[in-house]
């Protein structure tokens, strides 16, 4: 079902991102990731397991709308479709009001909340042609605030309910939009290191194999909105 289509992931040099790459290679898929820097998706793509063929890597600043729309026009033009577009990239200031830098602000919201508009915005034309799929990657912080949050949290909530309405958009074009909500996972997310004491977090090809199973859903059905968290909280 999954075999020969193409996902486009944005941020997928390390963590989650990459994770879901390697999950839709073992499937079978074509996949592209982006990072920041063309060194840092190719070193990544580098050490994804699967066909060499089936893999490319881009530069893409997913803040920029024409990085985006370049990066995706060369997906069509290496694999000739986009079916499944993972919207991913995403950092985290985490400061109190009273601290928190504009330029901070800024990024967050540049990279977290316009800049997953911009994929999107980027991938509505090819995904109308395979009737594709949209995943975006918010956070259980776009359901719960939390101090030292005010940045972070209103670039997942805003995405949360972006996310939504492009569902609504786009569902009449046999587009199906999705948006997972995790709780803590084991990457790389805010300068962390993984290390042995994340083994009670969600690990990020978790978060792949989730991804398969929405892709592998009977085609009526549309889980629109997940909130995903560890069984088990931290000791
Ligand atoms: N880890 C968690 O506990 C957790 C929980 C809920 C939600 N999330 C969300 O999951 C997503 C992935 O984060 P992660 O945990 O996997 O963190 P990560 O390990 O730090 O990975 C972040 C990825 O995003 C890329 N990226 C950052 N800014 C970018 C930009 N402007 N343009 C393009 N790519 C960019 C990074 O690539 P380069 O550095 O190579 O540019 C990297 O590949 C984020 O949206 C995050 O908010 C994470």
């Amino acid at each position: 079902m999954l075999k020969g289509k193409v996902a486009y992931i944005t941020g997928g040099t390390k963590g989650i991102g990459y994770g879901i790459a390697q999950a839709l290679l073992d499937k079978g898929m074509k996949v592209a990731i982006t990072g920041r820097s063309l060194q840092a998706a190719e070193k990544a793509a580098a050490t994804l397991k699967g066909d060499r063929a089936a893999i490319l890597a881009l530069e893409s600043d997913v803040s920029s709308l024409a990085a985006e729309q370049n990066a995706i026009a060369a997906v069509v033009q290496q694999f000739g479709q986009v079916d499944v577009v993972i919207a991913n990239a995403g950092i985290g200031h985490f400061a109190s009001i009273e601290n928190i830098s504009e330029a901070q602000w800024k990024e967050t919201i540049d990279t977290n909340l316009t800049g997953v508009f911009h994929t999107v915005k980027a991938g509505v034309d090819p995904l109308k042609q395979t009737k594709g799929y949209i995943i975006t990657i918010a956070s259980l912080a776009g359901a719960n605030f939390f101090e030292n949050g005010s940045a972070y949290n209103a670039s997942k909530f805003g995405l949360v309910g972006f996310t939504q309405a492009v569902m609504l958009d786009l569902r009449k074009y046999g587009i199906k939009v999705t948006t997972i909500m995790p709780g803590s996972v084991a990457t790389h997310f805010n300068n962390h290191t993984p290390n042995d004491a994340d083994a009670w977090k969600i690990q990020p090809e978790d978060i792949g194999e989730l991804v398969v199973d929405i892709l592998q859903l009977n085609p009526r059905t549309l889980p629109s909105k997940i909130e995903v968290r560890p069984s088990m909280p931290s000791k």
